[in-house]
């Protein structure tokens, strides 16, 4: 059988005239269940402050703006760095998990991170497979505490917070689990 090839995956630096297309991005109603959409004041924050980073991502033979990713934390004291947002246009193509790939090598290598975190609501399966399967571990639950609206229904979810060490990502690149995560 032949192995998947890898998509071709690069982030770059979110610019000032990207918002439009990461506010689209975020207000798609295909993504809206699964994320808290911010105001375009706010990313233009996360684009500036150094704490942050925002990135394009770019994939596809062209290299076609496809979503957007950005990590919080960086200059964190205590070296905890959050995988704040990943929203993508183009789904179920190992786009997602190409970015996740280099934003753990990029939070553990340039940003020397301890420990590399996130939250993300219980219903969203796809991407709770996709960190459990990249070697995110269950720290714990915030029971109900974000409010959703389901087939017209309003209701809260269950967030789940989930965490990668800097010794636990040593241990997957001495196993080979973090392959393609080169940083274009
Ligand atoms: C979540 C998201 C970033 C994942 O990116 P993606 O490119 O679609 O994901 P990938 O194709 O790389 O991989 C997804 C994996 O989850 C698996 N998956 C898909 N649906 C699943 C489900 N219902 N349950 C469990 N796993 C599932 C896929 O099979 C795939 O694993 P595989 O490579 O072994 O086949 C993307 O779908 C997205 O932007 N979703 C909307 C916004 C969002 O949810 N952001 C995350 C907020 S925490």
């Amino acid at each position: 059988m032949l192995a998947p090839v890898a998509p071709r995956v690069r982030l770059r630096p979110t610019m000032l005239s990207d918002l439009d297309f990461v506010v689209s991005v975020e207000h798609d109603p295909r993504n809206l269940p699964f994320i808290t959409p911010w105001e375009r004041t706010q990313h233009e924050g996360a684009v500036r402050f150094p704490d942050f980073r925002h990135f394009i991502v770019e994939s596809g033979g062209a290299y076609e703006r496809s979503g957007f990713v950005i990590l919080q934390g960086c200059r964190n004291p205590h070296g905890s760095v959050e995988l704040k947002r990943i929203v993508l246009q183009d789904k179920g193509r190992g786009v997602g998990r190409a970015c996740v790939r280099q934003l753990k090598a990029m939070a553990f290598g340039d940003l020397r991170a301890h420990r590399f975190w996130l939250d993300v609501k219980s219903l969203n399966a796809r991407a709770l497979g996709l960190y459990a399967s990249e070697g995110f571990v269950e720290e714990g639950r915030l029971r109900e505490s974000v409010r959703v609206r389901l087939g017209g229904v309003d209701g809260y979810d269950t967030l789940i917070v989930m965490s990668m060490l800097d010794r636990e990502y040593q241990a997957r690149l001495g196993l080979g689990c973090e392959a393609g995560a080169e940083i274009a």
